[in-house]
């Protein structure tokens, strides 16, 4: 069986950990972001594996880039795919402030990125084959704080329609869960736009607020998004596994 793996996001972080992590595991893949020198910088890095790499650049919060996309991926054939809907974009503001350009563009591309994406690929899946997505949202989407409240709403968004998806695709031969990563070491993160002794503070003092005394790595959010993509979890769909080194306990 062909297994082709759609990342979105792969240009850095937790989506480049992953489409290295499905390269190992002789997936062909199919990376997407904005920046196509961060993606071609991913594909460099892809040196385990024997699957096939394609690279495309395109803006997911952008209905008609994605279908331009969809048409291509269908000469592609693919047989089993796994959807990985990772790209994101993090805004914080004061609870009440954020105007309306912060709050559509949080959910434009975490929210409406991964829903194009889905509507894009759903008629590429045969039924013959088995197929999941996986929506990468956040603890932040579970346990919001005051100042992520634009953020945490695209990402509690995610979590829910995650639900609504994998009741309405079992019956179509496709899974759907969610990982909620706590704080991992990825671009995204203010502390990683600080200078190195700065960072170094900052990352102690966020030690003690992780049960598991030290924040993530995108490798390890990608182990958990690679189970739940695989066969691995056959049995799994609707699930909404915290990999968060326990803040959202704390
Ligand atoms: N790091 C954390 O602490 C953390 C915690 C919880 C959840 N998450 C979630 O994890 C996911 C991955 O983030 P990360 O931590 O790996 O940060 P990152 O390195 O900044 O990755 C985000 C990726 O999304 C891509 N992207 C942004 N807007 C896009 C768009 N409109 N179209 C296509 N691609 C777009 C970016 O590439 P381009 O700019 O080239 O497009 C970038 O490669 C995000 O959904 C984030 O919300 C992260």
């Amino acid at each position: 069986m062909k297994k082709l793996a759609i990342i979105t996001g792969a240009g850095s972080g937790i989506g480049r950990a992953t489409a290295i992590l499905f390269h190992k595991n002789n997936w062909d893949l199919l990376i997407i972001g904005r920046d196509p020198v961060k993606l071609a910088e991913t594909k460099k890095l892809c040196i385990h594996g024997s699957g096939q790499i394609h690279v495309e650049p395109c803006d997911v919060g952008n209905e008609s880039q994605v279908k331009t996309l969809a048409s291509k991926m269908s000469l592609l054939h693919p047989e089993s795919i796994a959807l990985v809907n990772n790209a994101g974009i993090f805004k914080n503001h004061q609870v009440g402030e954020g105007g309306s350009e912060l709050w559509l563009n949080q959910f434009q591309v975490n929210l409406f990125g991964a829903v194009f994406m889905l509507q894009q690929i759903l008629p590429l899946m045969n039924i013959q084959f088995p197929h999941s997505i996986v929506n990468v949202a956040s603890t932040l989407g579970l346990r919001p704080t005051a100042e992520t409240s634009a953020y945490s709403a695209s990402k509690a968004a995610m979590v829910n329609w995650t639900q609504s998806l994998a009741l309405g695709l079992g019956a179509k031969n496709i899974r759907v869960n969610c990982v909620c990563p706590g704080i991992v070491d990825t671009p995204i993160q203010a502390f990683n736009r600080q200078p190195p002794d700065e960072k170094s503070k900052s990352l102690e003092q966020l030690k003690s607020l992780q049960p598991l005394g030290r924040v993530g790595t995108p490798e390890e959010i990608a182990e958990s998004i690679y189970f739940l993509a695989s066969e691995n979890s056959r049995w799994t769909t609707g699930a909404i596994l915290s990999v968060d080194g326990g803040i959202n306990l704390a």
